[in-house]
Parts: structure tokens; C-alpha cells; sequence
């Protein structure tokens, strides 16, 4: 499993991809709405220039047409621009007409195996299952990552399937054993991931004992 950063944050972006981890970025409406003093697309360009892979830009029309506009103006931007549109029947509408162009399309806001069978059928380069939404609801979110891997191995389907709207480092570990291709993390879950007491607890042992050799 890929890991993707769910930001629009340029500072988090930077620092994520200097850990060499990071194969994309993904952001939505509202991530970019808490960015101040910069355009969507202006931001969109300096990431893609940042960093080497898909990066996701979410349409906000709400009808196909209006979608193929907007994926069209976010695609000329860069060349590793993903079109974000959302699981509507206009969406993927729009993602049919995008992917016969060439264009990378991400389907989100998927919240069942059926919708993320319909957005590859549609031609999606990427749907987005969104865990944690579904887990809020007293749902399990991994199992719908399960369900959609299996539907997509059984019918060599190769529409990639994001973890999305993740919330713990549990989600992580438990996503890739499902069969996502990839996780959209945010920044602070992506921080947790490298922790564990023990890891410290090492350093501080390996230290000491070096320090207590060359009388430190
Ligand atoms: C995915 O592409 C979305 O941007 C994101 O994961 C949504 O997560 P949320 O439920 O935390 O808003």
C-alpha cells in the first residue's frame, strides 16, 4: 500500500515528502478552503511541482458539464493532476468523458461496494472509500475496503482503491490488509505512525551505553 497526504497544506506536504514516503496528495474542497492566501489552482500547481505523483483536485460543479469544464482547466495545470468528482450520476458522467481523454480521475465520497463498482465502470483511475465517515456511523469502514478489493480482483478490475478519510494509525495497518493500493492520510495520523515507546525507549539505551563507553 502507496501512501498518499490528505492536505492542502503546502508546509505539511513538505515536510511528508522529505521522509520519502510520500507517492501523492490528495485534497478536497474543504482542506483547500483553510489555506489563506492562495488560489486553488496556484497551490494545486505547487504541489504537482513538489511532488511525483497523482494529485487530486476536486471539481465543484454539480453537473457534468460544468465538471468536464473544471477537470479540463485542473488538468492543464500539470500533467500529474488527478481529477477529483464526486459519486453522483453527473460525476460519473464527467469521469467517463475525462478518462476517455486521458485524464486521471478519483471518484469520491464512496461509501459502498456497489458506487465504487459504478466509478470503475466509468473509467476512475482511483475511487475513494471513506472510512472514517462510515465508522462515525457505527459502520465498519475496512470492511467496505475488503469488499471493494475483492469485487475488483474477481472481475480484474484495475481501478485503485484509496483509503480515505482516515482517522488512526489502526485504519492504516488494517487498510493494507484489506487491499486498499493506497492511503490518504492526514499529516497528523502520518506523525503517529512512526511512534512507539519502545523505538525511543531503544535510542535512549543505545546512547547511553555509547556515552558511558567513551566516558561521556
Ligand atoms: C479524501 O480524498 C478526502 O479528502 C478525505 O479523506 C476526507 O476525510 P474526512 O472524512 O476526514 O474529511
Amino acid at each position: 500500500m502507496k501512501f498518499f497526504i490528505d492536505t492542502a497544506n503546502f508546509e505539511e506536504i513538505k515536510e511528508a515528502h522529505s521522509w520519502g514516503i510520500i507517492s501523492g496528495v490528495t485534497t478536497n474542497p474543504s482542506l483547500v478552503a483553510k489555506e489563506q492566501n492562495i488560489s486553488f489552482h496556484d497551490r494545486l500547481r505547487e504541489i504537482a511541482e513538489l511532488v511525483d505523483g497523482s494529485i487530486s483536485g476536486e471539481v465543484i460543479a454539480l453537473d457534468a458539464e460544468g465538471m468536464v469544464k473544471e477537470g479540463l482547466e485542473l488538468a492543464a495545470i500539470a500533467p500529474n493532476i488527478t481529477v477529483k468528482l464526486p459519486m453522483t450520476p453527473a460525476g460519473l458522467t464527467a469521469c467517463s468523458t475525462l478518462s476517455k481523454q486521458g485524464i486521471k480521475t478519483n471518484v469520491t465520497l464512496i461509501f459502498s461496494a456497489n458506487q465504487a463498482l459504478l466509478a470503475a465502470r466509468a473509467g476512475a483511475t482511483y475511487v475513494s472509500p471513506f472510512l472514517g465517515r462510515l465508522d462515525d456511523l457505527g459502520q465498519d469502514g475496512i470492511e467496505l475496503v475488503r469488499q471493494i478489493a475483492e469485487i475488483f480482483a474477481i472481475h480484474e478490475i484495475d481501478t485503485q482503491i484509496i483509503a480515505a478519510s482516515i482517522r488512526h494509525p489502526q485504519h492504516i495497518t488494517e487498510a493494507a490488509l484489506a487491499g486498499a493500493h493506497i492511503s490518504t492520510t492526514p499529516y497528523n495520523v502520518l506523525t503517529q505512525l512512526f511512534k512507539h515507546p519502545l523505538t525511543d525507549k531503544g535510542i535512549e539505551g543505545f546512547l547511553a551505553d555509547w556515552n558511558k563507553k567513551n566516558g561521556k
